[in-house]
């Protein structure tokens, strides 16, 4: 079989994950080794203990994914790695690995930022499938647990191009989610849990105001107050704000007393190894499930209308849903019916592709394979990097 193997590596955050993709489009291998059980008793990613784990699993990870792919290090052509944003001392286990690797088998090594691989999640399970209806410009939301950014992207002769035109201006999508589960003593991750939860419960139970969910844009203000600047001057941004819905959440626990329900259904979910959706519903009751329903709709009726705001701005072909949100059952289903309204196709990695995986980094270094976008033999973790 002709083509470029690619072998990418990610350890931004709590997955040690490495895959081997052929020439950007189609996935040999994809082993994602999820450090959950380890980081669940403190209710969120500790630092130090990912790095460790990242440590531990790197080899073994690396080894199954070309076992798996049925391919020998030495017949990789090259190696991708994520450079940031995410979590320092994680990102540095995962490149000083690649860089060894890439040194030790004489191969080029690809830096590649993890929110261009979110996006090429997309673009690798499009080109599986031979489709060349993609129609540009692609408006790209990606929503995960550290970001919630809008780009506007497009292929250009050197590889690709994107313009940021809006972000959170606070907590992620998936940091709502995963605060929200956690104030309502249901553990961690919240997405997954939130999201099998809201089937149970009733989404219009309780009110999220908008304002909850808005902000003013003081960029916007201060360009009104600056006499002699027209409109068209204005970069229009789209931003999010998920910080105040949380807050609501808290409001609402403490206006109905549900703090020792909390309590008691932390307590007994920390016992339980593993637990599955039926120890959930033993211990969440009526008012709890329609809480969580609630919520994930305001959620997600936000992100879909600043979405399709944005899209309808920018007059954009195509939207591009991705990162570990876009996992969500009605968020995508959401996003369908709206898209459709307003005839605008909207493509979304499957799910194993949503959450963080290596295989968009495989991909997403396949078209800087092909320009000779190596990585300099002294480049390192960039824990902010921007795209
Ligand atoms: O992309 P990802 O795996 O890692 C980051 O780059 O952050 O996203 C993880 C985030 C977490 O906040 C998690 O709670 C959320 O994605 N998530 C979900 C679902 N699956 C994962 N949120 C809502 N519904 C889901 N099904
Ligand atoms: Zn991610």
């Amino acid at each position: 079989m002709a083509g470029c193997y690619i072998l990418g590596i990610e350890s931004s955050c709590d997955e040690t994950a490495a895959a081997v993709v052929r020439s950007g489009e189609e996935v040999l291998s994809n082993v994602v080794f999820s450090q959950i059980a380890v980081h669940q008793p403190y209710g969120g990613v500790v630092p130090e203990l990912a790095s460790r784990e990242h440590l531990k699993a790197i080899v073994p990870v690396v080894r199954k994914a070309l076992a798996d792919a049925g391919r020998s290090y030495q017949s990789i052509d090259a190696l991708a790695v994520t450079q940031g944003p995410g979590l320092a001392g994680a990102l540095l286990v995962g490149i000083s690995y690649a860089k060894a690797l890439a040194f030790a088998l004489d191969k080029p090594l690809i830096a590649v930022n993890h929110l261009e691989g979110h996006i090429h999640a997309v673009l690798l399970e499009e080109r599986h499938i031979d489709n060349r209806e993609i129609k540009f410009p692609v408006l790209a939301l990606v929503v995960s647990g550290g970001h919630t950014h809008l780009y506007l992207a497009e292929q250009r002769a050197a590889g690709w191009a994107y313009k940021n035109i809006g972000h959170t201006r606070d907590d992620a999508a998936g940091e709502a989610f995963d605060k929200v589960a956690k104030l309502l003593g249901l553990g961690y991750p919240g997405g997954p849990i939130i999201d099998r939860l809201s089937m149970q419960g009733d989404p219009s139970a309780v009110r999220f105001p908008a304002a909850q969910l808005k902000h003013r844009d003081r960029r916007l203000d201060q360009h009104r107050n600056q006499k002699g600047k027209g409109d068209a001057e204005f970069e229009p941004r789209f931003d999010f704000s998920y910080s105040g819905i949380k807050t609501s959440v808290l409001r609402y626990v403490e206006i109905h007393g549900l703090q020792a329900s909390i309590e008691a259904r932390r307590k007994a979910l920390a016992v339980i190894e593993k637990p599955k959706l039926e120890d959930y519903l033993l211990h969440c009751d009526t008012k709890t499930l329609n809480l969580v329903a609630s919520f994930q709709r305001a959620m997600v009726e936000d992100l879909a209308a600043k979405t399709l705001a944005a899209a309808r701005a920018c007059d954009v072909a195509t939207l591009f849903v991705t990162g570990g949100v876009a996992a969500n059952h009605e968020l995508r289903q959401h996003f369908e019916q709206a898209a459709a309204r307003e005839g605008l196709p909207v493509y979304f990695p499957s799910r194993p592709l949503s959450t963080d995986n290596a295989a968009m980094i495989a991909a997403a270094a396949y078209p800087k394979f092909l320009a000779e976008d190596f990585a300099a033999e002294d480049f390192s973790a960039e824990a902010a990097m921007k795209l």
